[in-house]
């Protein structure tokens, strides 16, 4: 297969393309990424110089680069985005062009090629649910997306599935949960508590920290992804999980007691504004459907991301100050 994979340089992207490689070694990737902040060349050392692998720098925004490199591909998997929420707040101008025009942009060139498009998209389209409740979000939830970053995934969403409802285009939608892993920018969660744990920083959480999130290793995402790429139903969403529901908090802790560090290093900041309260993701569709199941344990995997931050930490310093 030839696949364009946009987003390479980011974390999920990144870690999606070493996972391809390593299972389907005869394939071609072309990584188109516009190298923002978020990027890191470097997430791909090794990978670099294999002849299968083609690098382009560009913008998912710009018809002509996406047409050029979209020609002659099987598969689109689109991992370009703006990510994070409190960049969105502030401004939210590049996420409506990157998350929306963008999608719309590949989409067209799926539409001109008949390439098969996957949209990696996230929980956060659902909105809330209540901090106390069991429920869950599924496939049938409702859209109710809270912050700019999410209402530009949901808009995105809306338009993989009119593209496929109006012209047929063999697409697929896939829902993930927080991802944690190797590779992800330190302004997140996990790896910016990891750093300032080595460094014995203070460790910023918002708020009180009870805000509940369902933890998935990174790797989990990718045979996932590779899963619905395979086996999903052309026109159908998959929601994905490990089903490991987390306090912010506790997994502060738990990396604290990894790292061997007191919590009195935990400093609570002033809470992000409409901070969602809590994310849990029903998987059974992706599982019974299409035998999909995560396979890494929170603390294993997590044991694993800070083996990865310990071994890289002056390169992570570096783009933690940038
Ligand atoms: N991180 C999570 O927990 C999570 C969970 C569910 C879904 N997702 C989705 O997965 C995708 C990847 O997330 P991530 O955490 O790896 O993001 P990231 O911020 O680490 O990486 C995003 C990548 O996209 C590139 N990019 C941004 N705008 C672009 C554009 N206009 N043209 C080309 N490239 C562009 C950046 O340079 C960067 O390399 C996103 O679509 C995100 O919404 C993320």
């Amino acid at each position: 297969m030839r696949l364009l994979v946009t987003g390479g340089l980011g974390f999920i992207g990144s870690n999606f393309i070493r996972y391809w490689f390593k299972k389907h070694g005869n394939d071609t990737i072309i990584n188109l990424d516009k190298v923002t902040y978020a990027a890191d060349p470097h997430n791909l050392d090794g990978v670099e110089d294999r002849y299968d692998y083609v690098f382009v720098k560009g913008d998912i925004t710009n018809k002509e680069t996406v047409f050029k490199v979209a020609k002659g591909t099987d598969a689109i998997i689109n991992f370009a985005a703006e990510t994070h929420v409190d960049k969105s707040i502030k401004n939210a101008e590049t996420f409506v062009k990157s998350n929306v025009l963008g999608v719309y942009i590949l989409l067209e060139a799926a539409r001109r090629y008949n390439i098969r498009f996957h949209q990696v998209s996230t929980d956060e389209v659902y909105g809330a649910l209540p901090l106390n409740s069991r429920t869950k979000f599924t496939e049938n939830s409702k859209y109710a997306p809270r912050n700019p970053y999410s209402a530009t995934k949901a808009a995105a969403d809306h338009l993989v599935n009119a593209y496929f409802n109006t012209y047929r285009l063999p697409v697929t939608i896939s829902n993930c949960s927080n991802n944690y892993g190797p590779y992800q920018h330190p302004e997140k969660l996990v790896p910016k508590t990891i750093i300032n744990a080595l460094l014995n920083n203070p460790i910023p959480v918002y708020g009180n920290g009870v805000q509940v999130r369902d933890w998935i290793y990174v790797t989990d995402h990718c045979s996932a992804l590779e899963t619905i790429l395979f086996k999903g139903e052309h026109g159908q969403t998959y929601l994905i999980s490990a089903n490991q529901e987390r306090h912010n908090l506790e997994i502060v802790n738990v990396i604290l007691r990894f790292i061997g560090r007191d919590n009195k290093l935990i400093k609570f900041v002033e809470d992000r504004p409409g901070h969602d309260a809590r994310y849990a993701i029903d998987a059974k569709k992706i599982s019974k459907e299409l035998s999909w199941k995560p396979k890494t344990k929170l603390e294993e995997g997590l044991k694993l991301t800070i083996n990865h931050y310990t071994e890289n930490l002056d390169r992570y310093l570096k783009k933690a100050s940038t």
